[in-house]
């Protein structure tokens, strides 16, 4: 039987995902965390997931002939998922979009308690910091500061806010694109930027990678919100049907379900055209923005 576009994207994935998810399991042993807050911080973060964000951490930096076991580039992982992690904590909460799965497991504050859950989240975040900025050696002060500028609040939060409605935002799909470039791409392609940064790139493949993540994590939004309309919410282990219900800013509601599969299409070649300058050592990210594309959860 020939393998599915899910189980090649996971293959694809899972030597990053697993390098990830153990230090993860690392980084979260800290001395001093109450266990109730230490055994929340471990739910966030150990319940599974693709793995996407640090996955592309290391594979920018491998592709640019870093060792993607080097020390900066696996901080680098662990931040940024710790990161992710405490975003869809927050996420989830009932003041924003009140989900009670997550990874096909409840989420965080229907476990905890929201106190709890809002708590794991910040020290998740802060934690975060702390693994990049404690390096040996390299660029720690420009990771930091590429990672916060991202989440922070030009960036995912930014995002998060036009996602709740809480700014005012230009009409149409240039107020869609205004959320998505900054609740998901801006973690995505700093994700990319992190492993080219602690590879050592110059700013030409620094700008194209850049651009690559972009992109990418453009195309990812949009096809999350397609996913949250046509995906089975067993497979996704979250909700489904969940933004159409919440009135949310779609694709599928402003274009259509076919004007936003062109749209995420011309997305993925565009992040896939990006690369190009870059030569063959890149093809492990073409692949994955086209097996993420075609992704079913
Ligand atoms: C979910 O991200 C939130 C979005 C930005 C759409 P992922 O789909 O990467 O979630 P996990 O980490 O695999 O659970
Ligand atoms: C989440 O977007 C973006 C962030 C967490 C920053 P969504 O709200 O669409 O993600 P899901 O569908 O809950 O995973
Ligand atoms: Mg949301
Ligand atoms: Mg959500
Ligand atoms: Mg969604």
């Amino acid at each position: 039987m020939t393998d599915t576009v899910d189980d090649r994207l996971v293959a694809l994935l899972s030597p990053y995902a697993a390098c990830a998810e153990e230090d993860l399991r690392l980084w979260l042993i800290e001395p001093g965390v109450p266990s109730t807050l230490a055994e929340a911080m471990r739910y966030c973060v150990l319940s599974g997931g693709k793995r996407l964000r640090p996955a592309l951490v290391l594979m920018a930096a491998q592709a640019l002939g870093a060792d993607a076991r080097d020390e900066l580039p696996r901080r680098a992982a662990v931040a940024i998922e710790m990161v992710h992690c405490y975003s869809l904590v927050h996420d989830d909460l009932p003041a924003m979009d009140d989900d009670k799965l997550r990874r096909g497991l409840p989420t965080a504050h229907v476990k905890f308690g929201q106190a709890m859950a809002i708590l794991a989240g910040d020290a998740l975040l802060t934690r975060a910091f702390g693994v990049l900025a404690e390096a040996d050696s390299g660029p720690t002060a420009l990771l930091c500061g590429e990672l916060a500028g991202a989440a922070g609040p030009s960036g995912m939060i930014a995002g998060q806010v036009a996602d709740m409605d809480l700014c005012p935002l230009p009409a149409g799909l240039e107020g869609l694109e205004y959320i998505h470039l900054r609740k998901t791409a801006a973690l995505i392609r700093s994700a990319v930027r992190m492993g080219a940064l602690a590879a050592g790139a110059d700013a030409a493949t620094l700008s194209a990678l850049s651009n690559y993540g972009r992109s990418l994590g453009l195309a990812f939004q949009l096809i999350d919100d397609l996913l949250d309309v046509l995906g089975e919410s067993q497979k996704m282990g979250k909700a489904t049907g969940k933004d159409a219900q919440a009135g949310k800013k779609t694709h599928a509601a402003q274009i259509g379900l076919d004007g936003a599969r062109q749209l995420g299409e011309r997305l993925t070649s565009a992040a896939r055209s990006a690369l190009e300058p870059l030569g063959p050592s890149l093809q492990p990210l073409r692949l994955l923005a086209q097996l993420l594309a075609e992704r079913t959860h």
